[in-house]
Parts: C-alpha cells; structure tokens; sequence
C-alpha cells in the first residue's frame, strides 16, 4: 500500500484529532502517503485535501473538533454522488480510505464499496456510542464528563432555588449518554428510549408527577430529571408544559445540545482515538469493510454491516443499578 486517505464524517467528536495523528504517524513509519480529505465526504466530491505530514499533526491531539472539518454528505444517498467519490479516490491512485465517524459515515462506505475496489476502514467516532462492536466510540466519555460538570453547575441553581430542572443530552436515538450522565450526576429520574414505553407517556408522566410530589413534600430540595433528546413529544418544553397542567409542578429546562459535541478530549478517549488509528492503518494493509473497535480491552475488526446495523443497548447493568436508586 502507498497511498492513504483519510476523513472525518459526521458529527464531529473530541478525540478526532487525536485519531487522525496516530493515522498520520503511523502511515509516516510504514512510508505510506497520507491524504487528508476535507469536510467528510464533500471534500472527496470537491477533490479538497491536504498532504498530511507529521508536522501538521504534532500539536493537536489535546484539541475538540477535527483539523480536517467534518459535515454531513446527502449527496452519499444517490449512486451519482458515491461515483464521484470514487473517482476522486481513483484519480489519486489511493488504495486505502479510513472514515473517522459514526453509523451514517459507515453506511457511506458500503455505499463506496459498489463502486471502488480500494480497501474501506472505519473507525468510530461519535458522542452517541451508538455503535456496536466496539465498547465505547471515540468522543463518548467526553461528552458525558462534559454533560456531567454542566448539569453538577445546574444542581447549584436547582438546590438554591428548589427547583425541578428538565435537562436534555444529545445521543440522537440512543440512551448511552443519558444513562451515563443521569447516573454520573445522581439525576432523580432519567427518562431514556430504554426505560420510557413510547406508546405510553401519560403513564410515565403520571409516576414522575408522583415522584416529584413525594419528594417535595419530604423536603428534598432538587430534583433533576436527565432528557434524552428526541424522546419525549414536543420535546422539554413538552415535559415542562405536561407536568404544570397536569399537577402545576413548575420546571426550568435546560438544553445542553452542542457544549456536549466541543471541548478539549478526555485521557481516555485520547488513548482509544490513538490505538483505534494505529490500529486502522495495520487494517488497511490486509483487510477491508470492517470497524476498528475495542472490546473487553482487545483491538477487535468487525463487519462494518455488523457495526452499523445491530443496535448496542445501553449496559443492562446501568438500568439495574439505577432501578435501586429511586428516593421514593
Ligand atoms: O451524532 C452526534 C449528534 O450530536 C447527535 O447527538 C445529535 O442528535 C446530532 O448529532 C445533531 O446533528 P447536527 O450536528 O447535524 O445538528
């Protein structure tokens, strides 16, 4: 193999840099030419890159965000859009692509696959996890460290004011941050895809007014309810509106959104983001269609179809943990 490229696809997540440096040093030492493609796949459509040295990565794994920028591609979903990917990959003779993102990235690369022959590796970076094969995607743990600070700041406001506060985390489908966060920060409830029956909202809005109630009048001074986005109808405003005309419980929402996604990464997903990109490239000399993960502490390679379509739930330990916690 001599030539390499490299995006970043998706929503961006902190350790992308991190990853792309590891990418970068590896292919310097295997003597193997490093592409780096712009703004995800539109960089590929547009031919917009850069060569990437060791020079242009030494100083930017501590930073969020990603040097090559990142966004997201509809032109992936029609084969004239793919075709133009693959000529782009074709015309610089690149015998290897790595996409750094999450699921909508990889279903990009199966996409690729029907119309260059070049070898695919993906490598999971998202804030949501919601990736299976591998136990944790690059960005996870920061965005919940991240979501975990912010809402220990909103408990000062919420213990000073007695208040009930709706926070939503991000996590488009998937729980993992909520769950994650909702512990971290000893929510009162978490309402998550995982524990709320989607056909059923007046029954958890009915036991959540009930919590409240009991907890209020035993004198508890907060309470903090952990929202996963997309979950509840109308969203927090929703929630808020629901619980005031139905029990006049008044509640300040708070929408944590992007702050999640920035942020300098954490040591942990540094680390994942670097072995995952070393990892990657070693991939890329003998293997294609497959995830880099890790799993119980082991580098693993995975279908990418299996990575993209089976569902990873959110750890049954946390449900069982959290189901002991209730102060009711
Ligand atoms: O996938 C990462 C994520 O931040 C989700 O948590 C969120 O639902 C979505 O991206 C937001 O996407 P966009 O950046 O396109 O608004």
């Amino acid at each position: 193999m001599k030539r390499l490229a490299i995006i970043t696809s998706g929503g961006d997540a902190p350790g992308m840099n991190a990853a792309i440096r590891a990418i970068v040093l590896s292919c310097h030492t295997k003597d193997i030419l490093c592409f780096g493609f712009y703004h995800g796949y539109n960089g590929l459509m547009e031919d917009e890159y850069q060569l990437l040295s060791p020079e242009v990565v030494r100083p930017i794994t501590q930073y969020g965000g990603t040097i090559l920028k990142s966004a997201r591609c509809p032109q992936m979903h029609d084969d004239a859009g793919v075709k133009q990917v693959a000529s782009t990959l074709k015309r610089h003779k690149i015998d290897a692509l790595i996409v750094i993102g999450g699921d909508g990235s990889f279903r990009g690369m199966m996409a690729l696959q029907a119309f260059w022959s070049g070898r695919l590796i993906g490598v999971p970076a998202t804030i949501d996890n919601d990736l299976a094969c591998t136990d944790s995607t690059i960005g996870f743990a920061t965005a919940v460290n991240t979501a975990t600070q912010a809402i220990d700041k909103i408990r000062d406001t919420a213990n000073a004011f007695e208040r009930v506060f709706i926070v939503e985390v991000m996590g488009r489908h998937s729980g993992h941050i909520a769950f994650n966060v909702g512990l971290a920060t000893a929510a009162e409830r978490i309402l998550s895809f995982e524990n709320c029956p989607t056909d059923d909202f007046k029954h958890v809005e009915h036991s959540l007014i009930a919590q409240i109630q009991t907890q209020q009048q035993n004198n508890h001074s907060s309470f903090v309810i952990v929202l996963a986005e997309n979950l509840w109808p109308e969203g927090p405003q929703g929630l808020k509106k629901s619980l005031f005309e139905s029990a006049k419980i008044e509640s300040a929402v708070c929408v944590l959104g992007y702050i999640q996604r920035g942020g300098s990464p954490s040591p942990e997903d540094r680390i994942l983001a670097t072995e995952l990109g070393i990892e990657a490239v070693s991939a890329a000399l003998t293997d294609s269609g497959v995830m880099i993960g890790k799993v119980n502490g082991v580098l693993t390679r995975s279908c990418i179809i299996r990575a993209t379509e089976q569902n990873k739930p959110v750890d049954q330990a946390l449900h069982s943990v959290y189901k002991h916690l209730t102060y009711t």
